[in-house]
């Protein structure tokens, strides 16, 4: 499959249905899916709580990603226009270059027991009970064990607070395929049992932590060899390091793409978010995600982002992102999907980078808003993408007023 899709953008939404359907093999159950947002008001009712409706939002196709070889065609969800043509671009200029090299640990998630009042020496028990734990940790998670994941350390340290000393217990597991949260939660709430049994005290809480500093994805790209893009961009680049007003700006840019694709594929978006920014502060001083070089006049762009992307169970079962996962993406397992986000996210970074430094910001994003705004004023599709073609380069003349006003004309005109 190849994602270089020419023109895709410049297509009808039911033309780029049927090259999806070419190209991915989608069937018909699939593209009334994509028709109709994939849930009906009961399977919602089943999902969460007091329910009353759906919520609809854009599902599109990010396109020209070429990752460690093989193409990809990036399903992404969201509001925000923009988004997915500055991901298709960027992917674009990378892939003049061979593409993004990218790769992802195992997938291995952390948890949490915190014990008040544990006996003296705690953390030395935890240390010397640790074959134990391991096993204990195993024996919760049969199946896991049996997909080739399951527990993989603990340890534990000791802190001294307001209302009495304290132990954290961690541990972590390789939950292969899965998100790992309710996994990690299953085993935390089983093992705090035996470390109380082992250490006294009375255990606090047994979560998960979203900061999942042990799967851990890194992509790298070059871009371009035009001086001036190099230049603004390496200069936005120690503004992020440089400001915290800028580097959270910076990572929330990286995360248009990081997320968006996390909720095509019906994962937890906010985990990724929170991980995100966790490890940009991890060092005690919060920093950009990515970071960019020149190498041999090429501007080289990389990214280092934790990601707890998941391909099986929870959101992930929502009907259009089974569809995202098995005939979109068609990646094998959880790290090459997180290698593909950590790829989006530094295509998204590097667009982001080069329209602030360039042409700005607001241009794009003004041209493309006015399709949103046409489409208010009661103009048909057609009618919205002509409207379109008319602002470009007219970018600062759109206006809610002047469009309702073009599309008086057109409509006059008969157009
Ligand atoms: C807008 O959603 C994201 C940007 O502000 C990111 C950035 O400034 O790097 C364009």
């Amino acid at each position: 499959m190849r994602s270089d899709l020419s023109g895709f953008y410049k297509k009808r939404i039911d033309e780029r249905i049927d090259i999806l359907r070419d190209v991915a093999g989608l069937d018909d159950d699939d593209i009334l899916h994509f028709k109709t947002g994939g849930v009906t008001l009961d399977a919602a009712d089943a999902m969460r709580e007091n329910v009353v409706g759906l919520y609809s939002l854009p599902f599109s196709i990010a396109t020209n990603f070429r990752i460690n070889g093989k193409d990809y065609l990036v399903p992404m969800a969201g509001e925000e226009p923009s988004v997915v043509a500055a991901a298709s671009k960027a992917a674009k200029m990378a892939r003049e270059y061979g593409g993004f090299a990218a790769s992802s640990t195992q997938p291995i998630m952390i948890g949490e027991i915190n014990i008040a009042d544990p006996d003296p020496e705690s953390t030395t028990v935890i240390e010397a009970h640790k074959d134990d734990l391991l096993k204990f940790i195993d024996e919760c998670i049969p199946s896991m064990k049996n997909r080739g994941g399951g527990a993989r350390d603990v340890w534990a340290r000791e802190y001294a607070c307001g209302m009495g000393n304290r132990l954290i217990v961690y541990f972590s597991v390789d939950v292969r395929d899965a998100m790992g949260a309710n996994v990690i939660n299953k085993v935390a709430e089983s093992l705090s049992a035996l470390v109380c049994s082992l250490v006294g005290g009375r255990a606090n809480a047994n979560i998960l932590t979203n900061l999942c500093l042990k799967r851990i994805s890194k992509a790298k790209a070059y871009f371009t060899e035009d001086e001036s893009i190099i230049e603004g961009v390496l200069n936005a680049q120690l503004f992020a390091e440089n400001d915290i007003f800028r580097a959270v700006t910076h990572n929330k840019g990286i995360m248009n793409g990081i997320s968006s694709l996390a909720l095509a594929t019906g994962n937890d978006t906010r985990a990724v978010e929170a991980s995100a920014h966790g490890y940009a502060a991890y060092s005690s001083f919060y920093r950009p995600l990515t970071k960019y070089s020149m190498e041999d006049g090429k501007l080289l762009g990389e990214i280092e982002v934790p990601l707890s992307l998941g391909m099986i169970g929870g959101g992930t079962n929502h009907p259009v992102a089974r569809i995202a996962i098995e005939k979109i993406l068609r990646v094998e397992n959880s790290q090459e999907l997180c290698s593909v986000a950590a790829s989006v996210g530094l295509a998204q970074n590097f667009s982001a980078l080069r329209a602030i430094t360039q042409e700005g910001i607001s241009k794009g994003h003004m041209r493309l808003h006015s399709k949103t705004l046409a489409l208010m004023a009661g103009a048909t599709p057609e009618q919205a993408a002509k409207i379109y073609d008319y602002y470009k380069d007219r970018e600062s003349e759109i206006s809610f007023s002047n469009i309702k006003e073009l599309l008086k004309h057109m409509r006059d005109e008969g157009r």
